[in-house]
């Protein structure tokens, strides 16, 4: 039997205990059913209960704790309080999220893979009908860029104040978020080959492939990194001949993501700027409630990867039981996927957690429902 896989669940603030509470139901559906050697430890860290009883988000060996687990599958962080309570404990964003970014530096999750598929049932806020085309995956890179925290403030708070914010982008990052992107494509591409669901995009000589990467940067502007992220582009794409690529500067890309977003398929962008284009993919594939992500590192095993949906602790709707756990639930998936990478019988319950989400999405099609109900019906459909 393979060895046990072990789970670090760190279900954070705002809505994050609801929806990680759901995703904990159906992996003890499926471990039951499959017979999964699959665990799972609870923390109550990193959050903001935490910072308030220990004035820190995490224990100082958080990180060498959670190092020892496959995964970490994190519901969401930040809870600012009621607003009209003078006295509620408030945590600056930075210090709040500080340790999504802790995690993903420390563990050097190197990828952040964001999905963007219209599902049947999601909600379609483009009016054209193309819509139901679009499945894209934003991959965004996750280790270094805009998010190096690197600056300062000089002479704070005077007339005189500057303040620094540094981007860096190495080469070597750069090519393997290059590479992966294109892997993905290839990927992406047998699987709608097999699934009978082929697409068609076409290089700049007419030729037709049956995937794409198109790469985002802002190289009109920010030259530097703008230039060694096309060339390293140029050269990976000589290796993937069967994949088409493409460029758009971040703002077209914005315009296009509204526009046409049925004609991308895999993107590669910056930290920064894979940031605020998934938000909008969020939108474009059904809204916040059904976007999963997650943070991976696929070159080192030793290391977790994190599984934690894109959208945030929704602080206004918390503690109601009105969440929409279908972005926990596909994220969840995913893990299990990442883990069938070294055993198929967890692949094998991934896919049948995801269709199960996909299913009962479609037929419940703008119903109403909470949190509970939505994970009950999932782990119904999982039972049968
Ligand atoms: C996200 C979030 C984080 C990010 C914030 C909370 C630091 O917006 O996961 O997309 O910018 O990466
Ligand atoms: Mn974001």
């Amino acid at each position: 039997m393979a060895q046990t896989t072990r789970i670090a669940v760190t279900p954070g603030d705002g809505i994050g205990p609801e929806v990680v509470g759901e995703a904990i139901r159906c992996l003890e559906t499926l471990r039951t059913k499959h017979n999964l050697n699959l665990e799972w430890d609870q923390f109550p860290w990193p959050s903001h209960a935490w910072h308030k009883e220990h004035g820190e988000s995490m224990p100082d060996d958080a990180l060498a704790q959670l190092k020892a687990y496959d995964a970490i599958l994190l519901g969401a962080l930040g809870d600012p309080g009621p607003l009209d309570d003078p006295d509620r404990y408030l945590l600056t964003d930075s210090v709040s999220l500080a340790p999504l970014l802790e995690m993903r530096k420390g563990f050097d999750q190197w990828v952040c893979e964001r999905p963007a598929r219209l599902l049947p049932g999601a909600r379609q806020y483009l009016a054209d009908e193309r819509a139901k085309d679009i499945d894209m995956l934003v991959i965004r890179e996750n280790s270094e860029g805009e998010y190096v925290s690197q600056g300062g403030r000089l002479r704070k708070g005077t007339e005189d104040e500057v303040a620094t914010q540094m981007e860096v982008f190495t080469r070597k990052a750069t090519n393997r978020i290059i590479r992966y992107g294109f892997e993905q494509a290839r990927a992406r591409a047998a699987e709608r080959v097999k699934e009978s669901r082929t697409r068609s995009f076409h290089t700049l000589d007419g030729t037709a492939c049956e995937s794409q990467v198109c790469l985002i940067t802002k190289r009109n502007a920010l030259r530097y990194w703008g230039d060694m992220y096309s060339e390293a582009f140029e050269e990976i794409s000589k290796e993937y001949p069967d994949v088409a690529t493409h460029h758009e500067l971040v703002d077209a890309a914005c315009m296009k993501f509204v526009q046409s977003p049925w004609a991308f398929d895999v993107v590669v962008a910056s930290n920064l700027q894979g940031d605020i284009l998934t938000d909008l993919a969020a939108v474009l594939s059904g809204g916040m409630g059904v976007a999963p992500s997650c943070n991976l590192n696929p070159t080192d095993p030793g290391m977790p990867s994190m599984f934690e949906p894109t959208h945030g602790s929704a602080p206004d709707i918390a503690g109601q039981g009105l969440a929409d756990p279908t972005a926990m639930l596909f994220t969840t998936a995913r893990m299990l996927e990442w883990f069938g990478r070294k055993d198929p019988v967890m692949a094998a319950a991934g896919k049948e957690l995801f269709d199960a989400v996909a299913a009962d999405l479609a037929e419940n099609a703008g119903a109403q429902r909470g949190t509970r109900e939505i994970g009950e019906a999932v782990c119904q459909r999982l039972s049968a």
